[in-house]
């Protein structure tokens, strides 16, 4: 009965856990890297509209939203569209085109402020959008770090549709001056800021992109340092990264088979209802249970 518990728990956690691991920018912009994305195993992919488009093809590239989002892959793999800023020219009708398509999510740049998200959230409402369309939030710019609890705070109601924050270090360093060092270390406060605030919010949340696609040892190991962090995924601009991201925000075989001890070391009769126990010389707590449940939901998600 108490092995039966545990199984819908595993089921449950199971149900609201959304793989994230590889997250590929994709520019709306270039059709031959969008003719690609079906073939991709790639978790979720963004379509671009902002900085991977230049001025003069923004129009035309918003253009093919309705077609990019006709022709979904069978393989599930989400896809969100990222828009300009609201406070540019091209931001407001962006945003309508985006809603009319409804994507998984719209990801929003540039946000400073709540205030942004809720604004963006009305224009979704008011135009019908269904609750499936969520807001994805880039956080880019000082205004956000130093706002990102309460911009967080808005993933704890639904109906702000908040549900993802993805880092931007690249416009982070270039608003504050910080050095963007192989081992991003003025960078890594505040990304693990926005770690904290995603999980205050109930949020997910992806690490930001390695502008150097050709590196894919120097990218294996920024991914084991975003697993680590905390992250969910990581955001990646070439199909040559999505491997290595699926594998390191993947649940590792170790840690793996630790789970499972601690959920069979729970189901023994002799520790029903026990609170901690001792397991391999160490302490066990039921909070390692849970943990252990949630690490085992997300394997058996993604097969692992
Ligand atoms: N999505 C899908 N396919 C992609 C891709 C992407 N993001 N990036 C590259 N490809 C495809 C290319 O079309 C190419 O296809 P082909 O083999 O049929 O010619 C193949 O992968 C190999 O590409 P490669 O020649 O190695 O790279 P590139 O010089 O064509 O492109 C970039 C390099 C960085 C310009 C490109 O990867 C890119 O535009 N990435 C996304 C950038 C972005 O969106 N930035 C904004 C967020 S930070
Ligand atoms: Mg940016």
């Amino acid at each position: 009965m108490l092995a039966s518990a545990s199984r819908n728990r595993h089921r449950s956690a199971m149900e609201t856990y959304r793989p994230r691991r590889s997250v590929l920018y994709v520019p709306a912009s270039n059709d031959k890297a969008l003719a690609k994305i079906a073939g991709l195993a790639c978790d979720a992919v963004i379509i671009d509209l902002e900085d991977a488009v230049a001025p003069a093809d923004k129009i035309a590239a918003r253009g093919k939203l309705a077609g990019i989002l006709a022709n979904r892959p069978a393989s599930g793999c989400e896809i969100v569209v990222r828009i300009n800023a609201l406070s540019t020219e091209w931001g407001a009708d962006d945003l309508l085109a985006a809603a009319n398509c409804q994507p998984d999510g719209i990801l929003l740049t540039k946000v400073d402020t709540p205030r942004d998200l809720l604004e963006a959230g009305d224009v979704l409402d008011d135009n019908f959008a269904p609750d499936s369309v969520k807001l994805w939030a880039m956080i880019e710019t000082p205004k956000a770090m130093l706002n990102i609890g309460a911009i967080a705070e808005l993933g704890r109601d639904p109906a702000s549709r908040l549900n993802c924050f993805v880092a931007g270090t690249n416009d982070l360093a270039k608003e504050t001056g910080v050095l963007a060092t192989p081992d991003r270390r003025y960078l890594v406060p505040w990304l693990m800021q926005m770690v904290l605030a995603a999980r205050a919010g109930g949020l997910d949340v992806l690490d930001a992109v390695t502008n150097d696609f050709r590196d894919l040892d120097g990218f294996a190991r920024e991914c084991a340092e975003g697993s680590a962090m905390g992250f969910d995924g990581k955001t990646v601009i070439h199909p040559a990264q999505i491997e290595a991201a699926n594998r390191a925000f993947a649940p590792s075989a170790p840690a793996l088979a630790e789970a499972r001890q601690v959920t069979d070391a729970f189901a023994l009769p002799e520790n029903q209802g026990r609170s901690v126990i001792a397991l391999n010389g160490r302490m066990v707590e039921r909070l390692h249970l849970t943990q252990a449940e949630k690490l085992l939901a997300k394997a058996a998600a993604i097969g692992a």
